[in-house]
């Protein structure tokens, strides 16, 4: 496909949820932990979900992104047990669920009402504890949509892409290698399709681009799974 080829029709009348950015961890009432994702990735898949025909619910942590013209229905969120409360009632009946979100693994276990003092003698210890993960519920549900996920890593992409395939039971993983020029934060990036019994390439290219491409790969793979016609 050519970043110019058309993608319109081919998730016609299907649902498909997608959540995008970071999710933030509320430490006291002015400090939390978060990442470096803008949620440009995830806006991208919705707004090309959009031209594929699809009605698109995108569940967005705190990002700074208009919503793409299209999208039925935006709910924002901060932390990830709010993104898994959204992303789970919005899954129920939906076809596709596309989880770009870089969502925080740990949360602190006891949230401070108040500021943390600092003591000049002793910095503080945060006890974390392991948030929800949202991807392998919804991978876990029986039914269950076309379930696509994202990894971000530093080091050894293929590898851990398959791991995660395979850990989580998706139908495809989209890998990204994450550095400062591209991936997270970045308006280009580079993607690692796979899915059991294959995978492709997609060089780096502007996100929108990706995006396109990305959510052609979808949904032929998803009308093959199904039987359906696109
Ligand atoms: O937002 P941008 O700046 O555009 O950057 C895009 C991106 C780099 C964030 C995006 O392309 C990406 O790679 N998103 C996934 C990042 C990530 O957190 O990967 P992970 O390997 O930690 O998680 C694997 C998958 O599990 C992801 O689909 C993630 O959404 C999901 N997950 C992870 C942890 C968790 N508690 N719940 C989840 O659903």
């Amino acid at each position: 496909m050519s970043s110019c080829e058309s993608i319109q029709g081919t998730l016609s009348g299907l649902r498909v949820v997608i959540d995008a950015g970071p999710t933030y961890e509320d430490i006291d009432p002015v400090r939390f932990l978060g990442n470096r994702s803008s949620g440009k990735m995830g806006f991208a898949v919705a707004e090309a979900a959009v031209e594929a025909g699809a009605k698109v619910t995108l569940i967005a942590g705190p990002v700074a992104l208009a919503t793409p013209p299209g999208v039925a229905r935006r709910i924002d969120v901060r932390s990830a047990r709010q993104m898994r409360e959204a992303v789970m009632q919005a899954v129920d009946r939906a076809d596709i669920f596309i989880a770009t979100a870089a969502v925080a693994d740990w949360r602190v276990a006891e949230y401070s009402a108040r500021k943390i003092k600092k003591s000049t003698s002793c910095a503080p210890v945060l006890e974390l504890v392991e948030n929800p993960d949202i991807l392998a519920e919804v991978a876990a549900r029986n039914p269950r949509p076309f379930v696509v996920g994202f990894a971000a890593e530093t080091d050894h992409v293929a590898e851990h892409a398959h791991e995660k395939l395979v850990r989580k039971n998706l139908d495809m993983l989209a890998a990204n290698h994450v550095d400062e020029r591209i991936g997270i934060g970045a308006d280009d990036n580079a993607l690692e399709l796979i899915w059991r019994d294959g995978g492709e390439s997609l060089p780096r290219a502007p996100k929108s681009a990706l995006a396109r491409k990305l959510v052609a790969r979808i949904a032929a793979r998803y009308h093959a799974r199904t039987g359906k016609p696109a």
